[in-house]
């Protein structure tokens, strides 16, 4: 991109980069998410409506970022907003057992058959680090296998092989990494070689169906099978991280469409309707480990905590947000339509210099480098021009009224209609 529009963007979020300024003198990097920091700032946000983020300056974007995908509604859908005023009319704390949690739980349990037994807590990061911890309970074992460019949160256990070139550590202060495996992704003898020499110890393997930041990559369901057959046969647990893709292209999970047959499913964004939720749910056998009614501790996993777990807040948005998905199945047809013409006409639209990648709502563009000619696994988005997607993104920005995270995938929206798509396109192209 031959133009630099810092000098727009700087132009037009004077009152950003003031406040900005304040956040940078109270905050680690100006920001509570290490990615929601980019050069030269990140615009700071007033409101959001629908499709729209609006910031300090009165800038006006359209949101493909949507909460970190959590928002398939868009941003304050009718009946969620409702519902949350009327809770918080009553309480939005209680700290004990509530009614909200079983109205949740009873639309999770029907439309996601493994979920046999539920805990909830407030993030997707909580979720996956329980998930592994009951699954070395349950096997007696230590090794976790997860995806080069797996993401997962920031749990301390999961913490590695996440960005190109998947073998330097993520952090310092993280210990027992060896006691974390990485396996190439969509490459199932390269997977199985790994996984055959830690069988012994092999507590269980992590994936995410769609693998997310590193790439918005399908998994095959050959690859996801094949895994799972070698998991069940060795008696370890195949953890699924549905936590982007759960309720995002279907009412219920990815893995039944994929014939799968998960012991531990991880679910968060969606099902919290935008606000802070982590589920992690599974098999009644093995989620029972957790339970501590007379049990040594010895014979349980110790999992299941957090002052906001199950706040009636979250609990109600999430049950609002699924009822209104329930009974409009159109929303999915809509969205996920919208995302095939994405891929195809932004795919058209570069002349064949990029690789679309996504599925249903969600959807990355990388830009070929380095000949590279197919992405089915995060090496291949690595090695792709990333600085180029970030500053396509960051031209939309400055220049088009268009949010993306920088360099992060796209969601689709039930806000957004096909006249955004063709102007995102447009944008993105010039
Ligand atoms: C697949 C996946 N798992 C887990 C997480 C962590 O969730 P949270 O950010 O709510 O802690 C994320 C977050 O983006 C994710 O994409």
């Amino acid at each position: 991109m031959e133009k630099n529009y810092q000098t727009e963007y700087r132009i037009k979020t004077k009152t950003s980069a003031k406040i900005f300024a304040k956040s940078l003198k109270l905050h680690v990097n100006g920001v509570s998410h290490n990615i929601r920091y980019y050069e030269p700032y990140p615009f700071v946000v007033k409101t959001s409506n629908g499709k729209n983020l609006i910031d300090v300056d009165d800038n006006k974007y359209v949101d493909y970022w949507m909460g970190h995908w959590s928002l398939i509604l868009g941003h304050g859908p009718k009946n969620v907003k409702g519902a949350l005023k009327k809770q918080i009319e009553k309480s939005w704390m209680y700290g004990t057992v509530n009614e909200q949690t079983i109205k949740l739980s009873e639309l999770i349990s029907k439309a996601v058959p493994v979920a046999e037994k539920i805990r909830y807590v407030t993030s997707g990061t909580e979720a996956t680090m329980y998930a592994v911890r009951l699954a070395r309970s349950v096997t007696g074992r230590r090794i976790i296998a997860k995806i080069d460019g797996g993401w997962h949160g920031y749990t301390s256990d999961l913490l590695k092989s996440v960005n190109w070139p998947f073998t330097e550590s993520e952090s310092s202060g993280v210990i027992n990494e060896e006691k974390i495996i990485s396996i190439p992704y969509n490459d199932l003898e390269g997977s199985l070689e790994i996984l055959k020499k830690h069988a012994k110890d092999l507590a269980g393997v992590i994936i995410e169906p769609v693998l997310g930041g590193a790439g918005c990559i399908p998994a095959t369901q050959d690859y996801l099978r094949g895994i799972q057959e070698f998991i069940h046969k060795n008696k370890s647990l195949f953890i699924l991280d549905e936590i982007v893709t759960g309720f995002r292209f279907r009412y219920g999970c990815l893995y039944p469409t994929m014939k799968l047959d998960p012991d531990i499913v991880t679910l968060g964004k969606i099902v919290g309707g935008g606000m802070a939720i982590g589920v992690m749910c599974g098999k009644k056998e093995i989620m029972e480990y957790a339970d501590t009614r007379g049990k040594k501790k010895s014979e349980r996993s110790y999992i299941g905590g957090g002052t906001f777990s199950a706040n009636p807040a979250s609990m109600t948005s999430g049950f609002a947000t699924l009822s209104e998905l329930k009974n409009k199945n159109s929303t999915y047809v809509k969205i996920n339509d919208l995302g095939d013409y994405t891929r195809k006409e932004l795919s058209k639209s570069f002349d064949g210099k990029v690789i679309v990648t996504g599925k249903g709502s969600l959807f990355m563009t990388h830009f070929l480098k380095n000949g590279i000619t197919e992405v089915t696994n995060a090496s291949q988005a690595s090695m792709c021009d990333v600085n180029a997607l970030h500053d396509h993104h960051f031209k939309m920005i400055a220049h088009d009224g268009i949010f993306f995270l920088p360099g992060k995938l796209g969601a689709i929206s039930n806000a957004h209609t096909k006249q955004d798509i063709k102007k995102m396109i447009l944008a993105m192209g010039v």
